[in-house]
């Protein structure tokens, strides 16, 4: 079983665009492997809580400017700070359930009009997740889910062009493409057993690394 000693835990990622529900979900799948006795913590990214957090928090509530280079380097710098507490975290079994990572990083970015490649070069290195699951919403499913809110990024042509961008990044030897237009427990449900079974596929495998 996925919790039995000297297993690694399993660095699990949930992406998608804007309300696709990862936030949501990702709590709700800790709290769902926490009652099984399966040890998993939720992390996020950005994590606005590091002093290289708090300067993106300014840019993405518009109180401050960078240029397009610098925030993309300032939200990979964001993950190198946690890289090291991570791969402790794993090594010692415990699963993380991580809301957004590189791979938004790139297609955010690059969705911008940065290059594709110079985006992901300062993400090479970094832990590669065991499985990302990208949660996807037509575009009629994202407009009844509303609720964009004031911050940078949240406008319906730019989550296009993001959508465009994962599906130039997404690996299918990793990447599970979920549709999320469905209701929140069958949804948790559906996420649970990826979930679950990437524990259980990865605790004895090597941590590799990204790109
Ligand atoms: N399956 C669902 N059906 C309907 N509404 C949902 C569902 N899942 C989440 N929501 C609602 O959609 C909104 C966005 O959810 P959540 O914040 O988890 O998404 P997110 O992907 O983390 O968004 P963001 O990218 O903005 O952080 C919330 O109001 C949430 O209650
Ligand atoms: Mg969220």
């Amino acid at each position: 079983m996925s919790s039995s000693q000297g297993k690694r835990g399993a660095f699990i990622v949930l992406e998608g665009c804007d309300r696709t529900g990862k936030t949501s979900q990702c709590q709700a799948l800790v709290d769902k492997l926490t009652q099984a006795d399966i040890q998993a913590r939720y992390m996020n990214f950005p994590d606005r809580s590091t002093q290289c957090g708090k300067l993106i928090n300014g840019y993405l509530t518009r109180k401050d400017d960078f240029t397009d280079e610098g925030i993309h380097l300032l939200f990979t710098l964001n993950r190198w700070e946690k890289t090291k507490e991570m791969e402790k975290l794993l090594r010692s079994g415990i699963s993380l359930i991580v809301d957004r990572y590189s791979f938004s990083g790139v297609a955010f970015s690059s969705a911008k009009g940065l290059d594709m490649d110079w985006c992901k070069a300062p993400e090479s290195g970094l832990l590669k997740p065991d499985l990302v699951i990208l949660l996807t919403l037509s575009p009629e499913a994202m407009a009844r889910r509303g609720g964009f809110g004031d911050e940078r990024y949240e406008v319906p042509t730019f989550q296009r062009k993001v959508i465009e961008k994962y599906s130039m990044l997404k690996d299918d030897r990793y990447w599970k493409t979920i549709d999320a237009d469905k209701a929140f427990d069958d949804l948790t449900v559906e996420l649970y057993k990826e979930v679950v079974n990437s524990i259980d596929s990865s605790g004895d495998m090597a941590i590799e690394k990204l790109w």
